[in-house]
């Protein structure tokens, strides 16, 4: 990570310099001001559920909020709570919510928490985070963590999860930083074993002693969306809205300022250039 005042020099070198592109861009590269209708439509839009502030765009709908559905991909559907929360099912049967906490654009990253654990100290069935991993998947900023919940042997070895699975008290709940490789000696029968993800940085700091297991739980993981792979990226780069045509689902739906092209706005030298200036 640059230091603040070093990524500001560098903005201030680029300001220049993209305006010198920008300038120089042909007419059709340009925004208009009666720009492509489906372009319009597919504006990002500031939204606000409870504390979180966030942008709907591509490839996400929110429930409610009327945008067409050509700017979003079906089963990315993120609804907010009357409590404030946004959450999301991630179309998984049976799963979720899980309650949203960052979306991040630039990486194709949602922050989630799964609710059915976390809002729950004593979670009726107890089970795995699940999602349709078709659609998310998880990233290297994810770990795993066994809990072993309800056991009928006491362990030696093992941290308890007490602070987390409160609800049963006196029973014996255990959980393993074993990113997931479940350990052999489990302590008798339990009543669960789940695989937990979790971020890296919080099974640090609860490996450090800083966290809690609870802590972690709370804290969530973080999954990548799929859709836009490979080519959002560009077309937003370009100038571009990423968008989603139900009669050519595959296809890489890029609105542009003065119409729809596949992949991104700009074709030729100029755009090139800008692409690879901007990256
Ligand atoms: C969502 O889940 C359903 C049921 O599992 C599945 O049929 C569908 O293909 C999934 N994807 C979308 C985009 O709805
Ligand atoms: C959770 O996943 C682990 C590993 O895949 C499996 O052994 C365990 O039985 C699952 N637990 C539940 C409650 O589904
Ligand atoms: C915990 O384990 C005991 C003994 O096996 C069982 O009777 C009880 O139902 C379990 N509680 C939960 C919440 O799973
Ligand atoms: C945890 O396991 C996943 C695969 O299950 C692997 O990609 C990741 O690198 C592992 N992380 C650590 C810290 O060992
Ligand atoms: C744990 O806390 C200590 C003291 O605040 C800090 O120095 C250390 O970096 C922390 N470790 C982790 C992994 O968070
Ligand atoms: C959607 O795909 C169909 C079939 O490929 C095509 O005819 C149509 O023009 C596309 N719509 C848009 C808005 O690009």
């Amino acid at each position: 990570m640059a230091p603040p005042e070093k990524m500001h020099r560098l903005h201030l070198h680029l300001a220049p310099l993209l305006f010198t592109l920008l300038a120089s861009l042909p007419h059709y590269c340009k925004p208009q001001s009666d720009a492509y209708f489906r372009y319009s439509s597919c504006a990002p839009k500031p939204y606000h559920c409870g504390p979180l502030q966030f942008d709907i765009a591509y490839p996400f709908s929110v429930d409610g909020v009327d945008r067409p559905d050509y700017c979003s991909v079906p089963g990315y559907l993120l609804s907010c709570t009357d409590g404030g929360k946004l959450v999301t099912t991630m179309n998984s049967s049976g799963g979720g919510p899980f309650q949203v906490t960052g979306v991040d654009y630039g990486n194709r990253l949602l922050t989630v928490v799964d609710e059915g654990l976390a809002e729950h100290t004593c979670p009726q069935p107890y089970r795995n985070a699940t999602f349709d991993g078709a659609m998310f998947a998880y990233t290297d900023r994810d770990q795993f963590l066994t809990a072993y919940v309800n056991c009928s042997a006491s362990s030696s070895s093992l941290p308890f999860a007490s602070d987390f699975f409160s609800c049963l008290s006196g029973g014996r709940s255990y959980y393993a930083l074993d990113n997931g490789t479940v350990a052999p000696d489990v302590p008798g029968s339990c009543s669960s074993t789940l695989v937990l993800p979790c971020s890296s940085a919080m099974a640090d700091s609860l490996a450090a002693g800083n966290s809690t297991f609870g802590d972690v739980i709370r804290g969530g993981f973080a999954v990548r969306w799929k859709a836009g792979a490979g080519w959002c990226g560009d077309c937003r780069n370009s100038g571009g809205f990423c968008g989603y045509n139900s009669s050519s689902p595959s296809d890489h739906t890029c609105f542009c300022p003065d119409g729809t092209s596949i992949g991104s706005c700009c074709s030729g030298m100029f755009c090139l250039s800008f692409g690879i200036k901007l990256i």
